[in-house]
């Protein structure tokens, strides 16, 4: 199969187009036919090595953690899904952005979304739906989304408006029609949030999600007032520093099925700022790695 792959920790350089050998899936896991794949900003950190001590990668390795595609191969006690179901989910930590790739968790892509909106779901939303679940229920309550505008940021959004929350997220100004669009009350990032805030919610922020790590999750918990209202997703030593609750992604089907729900309903829908070739990865991996994705960016295969 054709797949992006890197030989060495680096630059974007690195990344070459060339034949893989096929993946099979084990028991409990499927394999798809991607039709594209997400980037992630762990798929660059991995790549360059900054990760290579916690996250040691077999090397040559696939970037890339999720997908969505055509199941076309099915390991053992596998339920629910045939051979040409389309579906969206998460592989290892590697693994995505090639023809074919193995998946642990999955939920069926729901019509509303075209390929690239589904490859882009999978890990924005388990992280999303991961960090909103940790701050209980979001009916009636007040949530800050530090990071509004990226894939994270964007699918907590979306998902806490459907749950019933109200919901201010900081972006830079150019981004702030696009948080309007996504159901947000917007307003920068940086000096003075607390006095902004204190306009747009006068009864006060209840609860709060980092998605942002920009230093700023101390300011987050002055702002709700108690650590274990404010979850990260992204600044794990400040959390665990300050108490708040720290979570990390997991690859859980229901949490994708609860999204792809919310898809058909149309109340959650990936945003895709640029879907680049996989000939250009190189270029896709540059662009994530400036950290001014709006939505998500994709790879078609
Ligand atoms: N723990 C986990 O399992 C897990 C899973 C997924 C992601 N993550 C982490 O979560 C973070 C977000 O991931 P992502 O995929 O959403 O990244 P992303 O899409 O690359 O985020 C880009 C967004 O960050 C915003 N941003 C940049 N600086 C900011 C600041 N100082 N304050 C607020 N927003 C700022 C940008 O908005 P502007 O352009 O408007 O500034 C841009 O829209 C990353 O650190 C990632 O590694 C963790």
């Amino acid at each position: 199969m054709r797949a992006a792959r890197f030989h060495e920790y680096g630059g974007v350089e690195n990344l070459v187009i060339e034949e893989a050998p096929h993946p099979h899936p084990r028991p409990g896991e499927i394999r798809v036919r991607v039709t594209a794949a997400s980037v992630n900003p762990i798929d660059w950190k991995l790549r360059a090595g900054t990760l290579h001590q916690l996250t040691p990668l077999e090397l040559p390795a696939i970037p890339g953690r999720d997908a969505a595609g055509v199941v076309d191969e099915i390991g053992d006690g596998v339920q629910g899904v045939g051979i040409g179901d389309r579906v969206f989910g998460l592989g290892g930590v590697t693994g995505a952005t090639a023809e074919l790739v193995v998946l642990s968790a999955w939920a069926h892509a729901p019509e509303t979304w075209n390929d690239e909106q589904a490859a882009g779901a999978g890990l924005a939303a388990v992280t999303a739906m991961g960090g909103l679940n940790a701050l209980g229920s979001l009916a009636g309550r007040t949530l800050l989304v530090e990071g509004a505008a990226g894939g994270v940021g964007g699918a907590a959004v979306e998902i806490a408006v459907a749950e019933g929350a109200t919901v201010i997220g900081t972006a830079s100004e150019r981004n702030h029609e696009f948080l309007t669009s996504l159901g947000a009350v917007p307003t920068t990032y940086g000096p003075g949030l607390a006095q902004r805030l204190s306009v747009l919610a006068p009864r006060g922020v209840d609860i709060a999600l980092d998605t942002a790590a920009s230093g700023s999750l101390e300011d987050l918990v002055a702002i709700t007032g108690n650590p274990t209202r404010v979850v990260t997703v992204a600044d794990h030593a400040g959390g665990q520093r300050l108490g708040t609750h720290v979570v990390n992604a997991e690859n859980n089907s229901t949490l994708l099925s609860v999204a792809a729900e919310l898809g058909r309903q149309g109340r959650y829908t990936p945003r895709i700022e640029q879907a680049y070739p996989l000939e250009r990865i190189a270029d896709a991996h540059a662009h994530a790695e400036r950290g001014r994705t709006r939505g998500k960016i994709v790879i078609c295969i």
